[in-house]
């Protein structure tokens, strides 16, 4: 369900906003900066707790009401956090058992940030007893738009290995598989001597000799997404019943951070809402950021979602934390703006001053007002007010990629095998997100926009399916593919794709056995390849990483290997099923691969871009009920770029006619003229 603040008539602008750590003095200043920059929304008190409850049962709410009452004077509407993310130093003195165990037994201390365990039912009371004061101290307070559950559900601490959790674990298997005997199948506890006997013997998959049991482990991910989700629902729950009318929300991340199956999680949240920062070792990161965008609003089923947090320009926790460039930020949040998102928020109104995120940058600067950032955020804020006619409109797609955690999770090999072994998968090399990302970057640069849906969803309204490294797969998920194969669409499946059942058991008779029928192939034998080595294709392309001993039947082969490992073996195939084609691929392409088999399926599926841009030229519609259009166009180079449009610049207020020019570096945004259609 999305409902939003304030009617969703405006694009939000804000940001964390952390008064507590700044004298009263300061926040008068505050204000006013707000208000000069455009700010409507902020969101406060997310770190609070030791303040609000400085001894267990003693609230203490007299300076939050000078905050939100000087932030609703303002103007300024407030997402007002439940300040559970970290508890408070007084709650791990009485009860040290709330503090998380790592997986060889380690005991965590106070002192960071997080330091909870999510079964842990003393957290679980205090959070909701917290939860439920501040609820009732503000349902009705006239600044209060929308609540801010948590923060980062699992960011550091997604899983504990502790006892308490270990009964909790047993106590969802129970729930799982009923008997023992059902869970000893799923695990496959035949191998290695692990039958269990006794509930009691089941522990958390912690440290172990060699490889742990995949299907354990897969289970301690899926339990441990679930009792953060609980956690979640709990002080969700609370606040609901104080103050029914006002959207709730907790902010993921979707791109990076894989501990929680957000599928699951967007069903709970009123509003779906993000996270995201660019990564200084990624050579395109504004590929990902758009990756990030669309897969939020898959999320949130195709409705408008908030970006919750982003930098203004540098972060403070990776190696080196390297600032934006004139003009980045606006792209950055303009780009998440076009790919759906009612707004751009960001890490942290002010710049610290003290703490271990000092160095994190913040719309007011440690050097203040007089700055290039605090400059590109004031225009910012005037852009997003000018372009407030583009808040509640969607985004709308041609081409669907399926994404799931649970496949995610059950990719990734053991993370702590014993010394001198390294995976119990084939390689090392097959990563989820990197053939997610193989097959997003060609759609990127064509332009053409990709919606992220589940593997279970329906898939009635796109052309082009891709389905990248989906290893772990239902049978729900595969009679829906069928479907939409055999009804006409165009389907591209990778490799290591539809191996093992949702117990992480392999699908007999042949790999891909769960798409077999509907890719028309069958592979006896994987044959990976060693780190570096390369295949040629006798189409002129190359591939990497994978190549199986692949038997077409019933298929038609499209390309081969040249060499390696297995020449003349298919590598590309395709096969006409019912009304449709299903294609696999089953070898890494490399990136002119990967461009030339896109464009092949775009073409046969007949799939277009947004519109013709130049390369580089980022382009995205958001349509609104009532027909209204916005051209967003975001130009990643250093050339100015001209590119059809007719309507109004909202950025520059210009007319277009027939085409717009996008300044270098810069963003156009044109509300177009919809053709009258003749009746
Ligand atoms: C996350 C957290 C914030 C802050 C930023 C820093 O997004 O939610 O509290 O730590 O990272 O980038």
């Amino acid at each position: 369900m999305t409902r939003w603040p304030d009617g969703g008539r405006r694009l939000a602008f804000g940001g964390d906003y952390n008064p507590e750590q700044w004298d009263e003095a300061v926040w008068a200043e505050d204000l006013r900066l707000m208000q000069e920059a455009g700010v409507n929304l902020v969101t406060v008190g997310v770190f609070s707790w030791a303040l609000l409850e400085p001894r267990p049962g003693t609230y203490e709410f007299a300076w939050l009401d000078r905050v939100l009452d000087g932030l609703a004077g303002a103007g300024i509407a407030v997402d007002l956090a439940t300040a559970t993310a970290s508890p408070p130093a007084w709650l791990s003195r009485l009860h040290p058992e709330i503090l998380p165990e790592t997986v060889d037994g380690a005991r965590m201390s106070f002192g960071a940030r997080q330091a909870w365990c999510p079964s842990s039912s003393i957290y679980r009371d205090a959070a909701t007893a917290l939860a439920e004061q501040i609820a009732i101290r503000y349902a009705d307070h006239p600044a209060l738009a929308m609540w801010h559950v948590g923060n980062e559900y699992g960011c550091h601490v997604a899983r504990c290995y502790c006892e308490i959790s270990a009964e909790a674990f047993r106590g969802w298997l129970r729930r799982r598989y009923r008997d023992l005997d059902a869970l000893n199948d799923a695990w496959g506890t035949s191998f290695w001597s692990q039958r269990y006997h006794e509930w009691d013997e089941i522990s958390p998959p912690r440290r172990a000799p060699t490889f742990s049991n995949p299907t354990q482990r897969l289970d301690f991910r899926r339990f441990s997404s679930d009792e953060l989700l609980d956690c979640y629902c709990a002080e969700r729950d609370v606040l609901r019943r104080h103050s029914p009318d006002v959207p709730i929300t907790t902010n993921f991340m979707v791109s990076r951070f894989d501990e929680l199956d957000y599928w699951a999680w967007a069903r709970e949240v009123d509003i779906v809402s993000n996270d995201h920062y660019l990564l200084a070792s990624d050579p395109a990161p504004h590929v990902e950021l758009a990756l990030s965008a669309d897969l939020t609003r898959g999320l949130a089923g195709g409705a408008p979602w908030l970006l919750m947090e982003h930098s203004p320009s540098a972060v403070n926790w990776q190696p080196r934390n390297v600032a934006k460039r004139p003009g980045e930020m606006r792209r950055n949040s303009l780009a998440h703006v076009a790919r759906g998102s009612d707004g751009a928020m960001f890490f942290q109104w002010r710049a610290a001053q003290a703490g271990a995120e000092k160095y994190h940058s913040g719309m007011v600067p440690h050097a203040g007002t007089d700055t290039r950032v605090w400059r590109e955020v004031v225009e910012l804020g005037e852009s997003l007010g000018r372009l407030s006619e583009s808040a509640g409109s969607r985004v709308t797609a041609e081409v669907a990629m399926v994404f799931d955690w649970q496949a995610r999770w059950a990719v990734d090999g053991d993370p702590m095998p014993a010394r001198g072994l390294s995976t119990a998968h084939p390689t090392v090399d097959a990563s989820y997100l990197g053939t997610v990302r193989g097959l997003y970057t060609p759609l990127w640069e064509a332009g053409i926009t990709v919606d992220f849906v589940a593997p279970d969803a329906d898939l009635s309204g796109y052309r082009l399916v891709l389905v990248p490294m989906l290893y772990l797969v239902e049978d729900a998920a595969i009679a829906r593919l069928e479907r939409f194969v055999e009804q006409g669409g165009t389907l591209l499946i990778t490799y290591f794709s539809g191996i093992v059942d949702a117990n992480d058991h392999i699908r007999l008779g042949g790999y891909p056995g769960a798409f077999r029928r509907l890719l028309g192939v069958r592979a006896e034998e994987f044959f990976p390849l060693r780190a570096g080595e390369t295949v040629q294709l006798d189409d002129g392309t190359a591939g990497d990483i994978w190549t199986e001993l692949l038997h077409p039947d019933g298929a038609e082969v499209i390309a081969s290997y040249a060499d390696g490992p297995l020449p003349g073996v298919p590598a590309i195939t395709r096969h006409s099923f019912g009304s449709g084609a299903a294609w696999y691929m089953a070898t890494s392409l490399d990136g002119p691969g990967l461009s030339l088999l896109l464009r092949r399926l775009v073409d046969e599926a007949g799939v277009s871009a947004v519109v013709e841009a130049p390369a580089g030229v980022e382009a995205v519609r958001r349509r609104s009920p009532d027909g209204t259009t916005h051209l967003f166009l975001i130009n990643h180079n250093d050339a100015d770029a001209k590119v059809a449009a007719k309507g109004t610049d909202l950025i520059t207020g210009e007319s277009a006619e027939g085409s717009v020019r996008v300044p270098a570096r810069g963003v156009a945004v044109v509300e177009e003229v919809v053709e009258e259609k003749e009746s």
